[in-house]
């Protein structure tokens, strides 16, 4: 394994902040984990406001560096937003690479992306913090050469280099049109196909893709037209009882996205609109476990998705004690992705919350009609079928979608 990252963090806490100043704190600590550095040390300073040119003052500064030395640190991570002039004063102080909050989330969010959609969202929200940087950057050094003959080969590079990204940007925003065109035209086939959709929310971290994987491996499924086509993100899962659903995972939330990815990701998110069932994935163990349950139910009403029914999955009960834990959303189950017995406990509760937000269902089929006995175990929630001798039929109780044939032929029996 490579050596980690080690990270000095540094934050000031000022008359604007102090209210979330700690919780922010703990926050870009679990963020600098994430993105799998080590932090070997936190600089705090308080003062009314942060200082102009290098955001900590003069003696701080200096302090930075010895710390800096001291912990044989090898980059230092503000919890500000760094203009251009501030990274590089503070960076040729101290002698190592600064970057930002907002440069370390888009760094996390380039490492985890995985669709294809994801990666051409956050590279174009990438570029874009890039740019204004670069043009920052251009207009000192105008002010400083006076006219021709004093332009340095500098500006000419920036120039090309400005150009350069703002062609990236043309072709990556032409390609995600392409992207989410094909999104829609799958979405609007499961739709039409009336299957039915889990959607995976949750922080960062939480444990999305795993029990996204825990559900749905080691089940295999016949090349089938639909399913074919499906982007890495969502996949088929068949219930024990043959229910067959798909689960989408999306992207982690974050507190205080930066707006270049609020506005990236804001399309994907949407799609959770069209979900049957989120199911939102928690961290049971994290520090700041409430702080982002409450980021997520933000984000949530701000899309539109406060509405929809929800199951809270309080998600790695092996890192706490399970006795201790007290829930605060409901309704909801605790389970350690990582057990052997987590995909069990997940399955059950998924289906009782399917029992509530599905119709229940009554039906008498002939013998004759297998056909119609195996589409709706694939289609419905299939609770019991017995076979009654004397009348010869298969009594059917189950929970469907409204619409569904299972319900249309109820109401014609
Ligand atoms: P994003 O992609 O950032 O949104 O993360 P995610 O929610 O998809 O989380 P992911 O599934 O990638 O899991 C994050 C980390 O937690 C991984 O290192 C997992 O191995 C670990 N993890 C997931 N479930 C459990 C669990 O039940 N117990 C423990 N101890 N670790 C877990």
């Amino acid at each position: 394994m490579e050596a980690q990252e080690r990270i000095i963090l540094v934050g000031v806490e000022t008359e604007a902040n102090y209210r979330h100043f700690e919780e922010s704190m703990t926050e870009l600590k679990s963020l600098t984990k994430t993105a799998e550095g080590e932090v070997v040390f936190s600089l705090i300073q308080r003062r009314p406001q942060v200082d102009r040119q290098t955001v900590i003052g003069k003696g701080k500064l200096e302090e930075l560096q010895q710390l800096a030395d001291a912990h044989e640190a090898d980059l230092i991570i503000f919890n500000h937003e760094l203009t251009p002039r501030q990274s590089q004063l503070i960076g040729d102080a101290v002698g190592l690479p600064v970057i930002d909050r907002v440069q370390l989330i888009l760094d996390i969010f380039a490492m985890r992306a995985r669709s294809k959609e994801g990666k051409l969202q956050v590279e174009l929200a990438q570029l874009e913090y890039l740019l204004p940087r670069l043009i920052g950057q251009g207009k000192n050094m105008s002010r400083l050469g006076g006219g021709i003959g004093t332009r340095g080969p500098g500006e000419t590079k920036l120039e090309t280099d400005r150009r350069h990204i703002r062609n990236k940007i043309t072709v990556i925003k032409k390609e995600l049109k392409e992207v989410e065109k094909h999104r829609e035209r799958t979405r609007q086939k499961r739709k039409d196909n009336q299957t039915f959709q889990i959607g995976l929310i949750g922080y960062t971290n939480a444990g999305k893709s795993t029990i996204l994987n825990i559900l749905t491996s080691a089940q295999t499924y016949e090349q089938d037209q639909l399913f074919a086509t499906l982007d890495p993100l969502t996949k088929k899962w068949r219930l024990p009882e043959g229910f067959e659903v798909t689960v989408t995972d999306t992207v982690g939330f974050i507190q205080d996205l930066p707006t270049q990815l609020i506005d990236a990701f804001h399309s994907t998110l949407e799609e959770s609109q069209n979900m049957d069932l989120l199911l939102h994935v928690v961290d049971a163990s994290a520090e700041n476990r409430i702080q982002q349950e409450e980021t997520v139910l933000n984000l949530m009403n701000q899309l539109d998705l406060a509405g929809l029914q929800m199951l809270t999955i309080y998600n790695k009960a092996d890192k706490i004690d399970a006795e201790q834990f007290v829930p605060t959303l409901f309704p909801n189950v605790l389970i350690s992705a990582k057990s052997s017995k987590g995909k069990e406990a997940l399955s059950d509760a998924i289906k009782l919350l399917l029992m509530e937000v599905l119709e229940p269902y009554h039906l008498s089929l002939g013998q004759d009609e297998g056909t119609v006995l195996n589409r709706l175990k694939r289609e419905t929630l299939l609770l019991s079928a017995d076979y009654e001798e004397e009348r010869q039929v298969y009594q059917l109780k189950g929970f469907a979608q409204p619409n569904s044939y299972a319900l249309r032929r109820m109401e014609e029996e």
